[in-house]
């Protein structure tokens, strides 16, 4: 009886309460939301492998399934030395990406950053011969890409490597001294292939966006299927802004790599929010050896936002991600993965550049772990775009 009188008294509060108590919201992931579509992948470095952050590995695990390495399978890095290798932490990220079964990134094998010079001296410390050069690329390969055949997934192979031309980049040592574009990605891929066989292979590159520059790209694609040297895929960098790039250029660039017959990426996505001014560059730490700004005014026009993100800007941010997710969405059947560079506000390159300390807002998760609005817009993008599908233009292979 007791019981019962406990049941009559409780039930009306349980059903006042259900009526007022906020609904409970489930928490979506990133992942899960995009499980159709493509995989969705963040750059991650040693901290989250080595269980520094249990916040970020977390996030990590309940959004994403797949995985970039940020520094760390570098050259200069991996190798920083003759014959001196710094493993660790490569070995770390990659245990950690098949322990919990994502999609695992190498990057890079080949990039004119992040190299040390002695990549590019002989024995007598003079420039390497062609050959030199060539068996310097061949061995790199053989000793990244070869120790972990079989557990990386895929390798960015060549990282940018073109310029905003559309002709190769003038200012890489490695095209300088192997001495031709062409022969230098032939060989890189060619390598990359025979020490990591049953890898996917992938050209890198930042603003691969620009008509001149993509259609150089494409026209590198097909000459290494001429030459009959695999190429599975083009990352196109997503180091985008609120205003940049047109959307047309990015779908047409995602028509462009899809009609070769390759995979296309979003790699390295973040949002830039701030202003960006060459003139502010140059007179910023660029030039000046203490690298403090000669006009103050200058810090206050490219570091606005020191207190936080203002709301309307923070509104433009979710805009701007829920357009390009749209358009990722729409483009389902040719993109493969889009990866962020980084997990929260805090953590990304963009903070430093060009002013140190510069306090930037690209990701989707904010400096004390809330999801930002940007991330709703994300989740949400697929709804919005509906059934909308662009139909791969011919030679595009359905992923
Ligand atoms: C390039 C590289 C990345 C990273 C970013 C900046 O895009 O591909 O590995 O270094 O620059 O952080």
């Amino acid at each position: 009886m007791n019981q019962l009188k406990h049941i009559l008294f409780a039930a009306p509060a349980l059903f006042i309460s259900c009526l007022i108590a906020p609904k409970a919201v489930k928490a979506q992931a990133l992942k899960d939301v995009y499980k159709d579509a493509f995989l969705i992948g963040a750059s991650i470095s040693p901290n989250i492998t080595s269980e520094r952050s249990k916040t970020l590995m977390d996030t990590v695990l309940k959004h994403f399934n797949a995985i970039t390495i940020e520094n760390n399978l570098k050259a200069g890095v991996v190798n920083p030395r003759p014959g001196e290798y710094n493993w660790g932490p490569a070995d770390q990220y990659v245990e950690f990406g098949e322990k919990n079964k994502m999609w695992i990134m190498g990057h890079t094998l080949v990039w004119h950053q992040q190299t040390p010079d002695w990549f590019f001296t002989n024995k007598e410390g003079k420039p390497n011969t062609k050959e030199e050069q060539l068996e310097r690329l061949r061995s790199h390969i053989e000793a990244v890409a070869g120790r972990y055949k079989g557990r990386i997934n895929a390798w960015d192979v060549v990282n940018e490597q073109m310029g905003e031309d559309g002709n190769y980049r003038t200012n890489s040592n490695w095209i300088k001294s192997v001495g031709n574009g062409d022969t230098l990605v032939k060989y890189a891929f060619k390598y990359a292939a025979q020490y990591a066989p049953n890898t996917e292979l992938y050209y890198n590159e930042y603003n691969a966006w620009r008509p001149e520059k993509r259609d150089g790209i494409v026209r590198m694609v097909k000459m290494l299927q001429k030459e009959g040297v695999r190429i599975d895929g083009v990352g196109l960098q997503g180091h985008w802004g609120l205003n940049y790039p047109k959307n047309q250029y990015i779908e047409d660039a995602i028509n462009a790599y899809s009609a070769l017959g390759i995979k296309v990426m979003i790699t390295e996505l973040d949002i830039d929010v701030l202003p960006l001014s060459r003139e502010g560059q140059l007179t910023g730490w660029t030039l000046n050896p203490d690298r403090q700004l000669q006009l103050p005014e200058f810090k206050s026009y490219l570091d606005p936002y020191r207190n936080g993100l203002p709301d309307d800007v923070q509104a433009q941010l979710a805009k701007r991600y829920a357009e390009i997710f749209e358009i990722f969405y729409k483009h389902r059947d040719q993109i493969a993965r889009v990866t962020f560079w980084g997990v929260q506000d805090g953590q990304s390159w963009k903070n430093g550049s060009p002013i140190p300390g510069r306090m930037n807002y690209p990701l989707l998760w904010d400096r004390q772990w809330k999801q930002k609005p940007a991330f709703q817009a994300v989740i949400n993008a697929p709804k919005k775009a509906g059934n909308a599908k662009v139909t791969p233009p011919t030679g595009s292979k359905k992923f």
